[in-house]
């Protein structure tokens, strides 16, 4: 039996460990939040979940880490330093220390945890349905086996992409930032379509329903180029649609909003880095 501990359980954090229990319930989970509040909604949302949170004890970091192979840690970047200092004589030496915070090198953890091997993943939160997108980026000295057993318990979450950490910073300009991207676009469309006359309600729901579609179709036949001009016929709706998206330079601002991402990722590390540094 595979043991988690998952420090720092917010939003990113419960996506993932729904995604990993829904695929494979034989595994122990011990959770915590900083707050009682927090740690009583947790509780709902992972009930085979043991989950403690750091106001009522504060031990709970170290006590759930303590003897868990896998230590996943989903506290806010800046807070990494001050919580990995804290748990990092809890953990066994075989604890393989599992950071999904944007900003924070691989190089720096390990001066915060360095007598682990330590994994950077970058998820995203359709992980709680088992659609998210994961990128896994172990250091070189995580042995092969933990690896293995990590990357099986993320594919529950959806789909695992090995990267090199360097990689990890484009990734998220267009993945772990990315699922933004297309709330923003549906955001758009359902206020044009309520400019157009429609109720909100019918035009969320039609949104709604409208990226479902998409995304299925994308899953089957994944060349969105091709599925595009499938759907437009010459002097049709759709393509007099879409020349507004083209000629306003979709492409670019689609490269422009993934560097920005990417640039502030980097920024982020650099900052981290001056505050664990100290
Ligand atoms: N959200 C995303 O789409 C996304 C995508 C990729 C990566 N990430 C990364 O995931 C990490 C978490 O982001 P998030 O959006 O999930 O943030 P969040 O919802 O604010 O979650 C942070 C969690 O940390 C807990 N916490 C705070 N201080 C703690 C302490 N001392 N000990 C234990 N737990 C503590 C919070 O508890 P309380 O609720 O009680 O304060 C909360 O459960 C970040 O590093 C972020 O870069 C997020």
């Amino acid at each position: 039996m595979t043991t988690i501990a998952s420090i720092g359980t917010g939003n990113m954090g419960t996506a993932l460990i729904q995604g990993i229990l829904s695929a494979d319930a034989d595994i122990t989970v011990r959770a915590t939040t900083n707050s009682t509040a927090s740690a009583q909604r947790l509780s709902k949302e992972l009930p085979s979940a043991t989950v403690t949170a750091v106001e009522d004890d504060a031990e709970a970091n170290g006590k759930a880490a303590a003897g868990a192979d896998f230590v996943f840690v989903g506290v806010k970047p800046w807070m990494m330093a001050e919580t990995l200092r804290e748990l990092a004589p809890n953990l066994d030496a075989s604890a393989v220390l599992v950071s999904m915070a944007a900003g924070v090198a691989a190089s720096d953890l390990a001066k915060l945890a360095p007598e682990n091997p330590i994994v950077r993943i970058m998820p995203n939160t359709p992980s709680s349905l088992g659609h998210g997108v994961i990128a896994l980026a172990p250091d070189a000295e995580v042995p092969a086996d933990s690896v293995d057993t990590l990357r099986q318990l993320l594919s529950g979450a959806g789909l695992v992409v090995d990267l090199d950490e360097s990689q990890i910073p484009a990734m998220t300009g267009i993945s772990g930032s990315g699922v933004a991207y297309f709330f923003l676009l549906a955001e758009a469309m359902i206020a044009a379509g309520v400019k157009q006359g429609l109720s909100e309600d019918d035009a969320r729901q039609m949104v709604v329903a409208t990226a479902d579609g998409a995304g299925r179709l994308l899953s089957r036949k994944p060349d969105p180029g091709a599925q595009r001009q499938a759907v437009s016929s010459k002097g049709g709706t759709t393509l007099a649609g879409l020349s507004k998206f083209i000629d306003a330079g979709i492409f670019d601002i689609a490269e422009a909003a993934a560097q920005a991402a990417a640039d502030r990722s980097l920024e982020m590390e650099r900052e981290n880095s001056e505050v664990i540094d100290g």
